[in-house]
């Protein structure tokens, strides 16, 4: 098939943009590679959703640390949900997502120039490319105004992908300052525009409302029958395993303990909640933190690879701790 790259009108509606779609019709999954994301969970994860969620009685759903969106994009297309609130700390995450929502024909131009370029360079040439770009990356930070959508930050979305794309092992990580640090990855032919994913992504993106926010926010839009799935920072599993740089701001046992307080709050208005986090006892068979903390729930123990972590003899299977306030049937 033709890439429909050649027809794109930056004009291009969002019927049209739709029509794209259906003729590929694939389905949406996550754009970025992310620490933590769950696309190797799904499978389990299916497992555990509410049985108000598999029958269809369940048409909101909410995703506080969204992170790739691995979960919002099986959820979105594999069930009946009608709107789904979308949120994470990280702006620059959520500037990306706002601009597949809105504007996918005019960031897959740049993609589409940035592929075309990268691809061409030899290995000197694109490792120099690279750290132009995160330079670039990160002084323009001060040039965008994260709460008002413009044009500028068409470019800045198809950046943030770029980088993803091509630093080493696809990890997005930043310093204290905020500055993206992640070293350059030296991948043979990495797909930079990926056209028909990110078109279905922006088709599945039509039902969210997706913002910056803190997790404690999801209280102030709350619906009946929604369905929440939290899946904050990792709380470490060692002192040497202590990945928790997302974004410049902390996740500390203290938020866990907020967090732990807030799905209490939740619990007692009647949603279904479901939440996921590293189990400590890989490492400590004594440490008891989430037991603890969500005592009187559901907590189930699932086998997990866990892909970020820089040296590769240390990406071994460990158990994920999954929490419900449900009974799984
Ligand atoms: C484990 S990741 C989520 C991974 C996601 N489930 C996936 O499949 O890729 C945790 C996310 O929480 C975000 N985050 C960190 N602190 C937060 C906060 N206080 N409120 C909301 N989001 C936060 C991070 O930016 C990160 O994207």
């Amino acid at each position: 098939m033709n890439s429909p790259l050649e027809n794109i009108n930056p004009k291009i509606s969002a019927t049209e943009v739709r029509d794209l779609f259906n003729v590929y019709k694939v389905g949406a999954r996550p754009f970025l590679k992310w620490a933590g994301g769950k696309s190797q969970l799904l499978d389990k994860f299916q497992e555990l959703y509410p049985h108000e969620l598999k029958e269809r009685k369940i048409g909101t759903y909410y995703e506080p640390f969204l992170g790739s969106g691995a979960v919002f994009f099986d959820i979105a297309q594999n069930y009946d949900i009608k709107s789904a609130y979308l949120y994470d700390i990280n702006e620059e995450l959520i500037l990306t997502y706002t601009v597949i929502q809105r504007d996918v024909s005019k960031l897959l131009e740049f993609l589409y120039n940035y592929q075309k370029y990268y691809l061409k360079f030899d290995k000197d040439r694109r490792k120099d490319f690279y750290y132009a770009q995160r330079t670039k990356y990160n002084l323009q930070r001060f040039n965008i105004d994260y709460s008002h959508y413009s044009e500028k930050w068409i470019p800045r979305a198809a950046q943030l992908i770029f980088l993803n794309k091509t630093c080493f092992n696809g990890l997005y990580r930043v310093n204290s300052k905020g500055e993206f640090n992640t070293p350059h990855g030296d991948y043979d032919n990495p797909t930079i525009c990926d056209e028909e994913n990110l078109l279905a992504v922006s088709q599945v993106l039509q039902i969210a409302e997706i913002k910056v926010a803190d997790f404690k926010q999801v209280v102030s839009d709350l619906k009946e029958e929604a369905f929440i799935y939290f899946d904050p920072p990792y709380r470490p599993i060692s002192k040497t395993a202590n990945f928790k740089a997302y974004s410049k701001y902390d996740f500390s046992d203290n938020e866990q303990i907020q967090l732990a307080a807030l799905f209490r709050e939740l619990d007692s208005k009647g949603l279904k909640l479901m939440l996921s986090n590293s189990d400590p006892k890989n490492i400590n068979p004594d440490d008891d933190f989430f037991d603890k903390l969500y005592v009187g729930y559901n907590i189930l123990r699932v086998p997990a690879k866990r892909m970020i972590n820089s040296d590769s003899n240390k990406r071994g299977s460990i158990n994920e701790i999954v929490i419900t306030n449900y009974s799984i049937v």
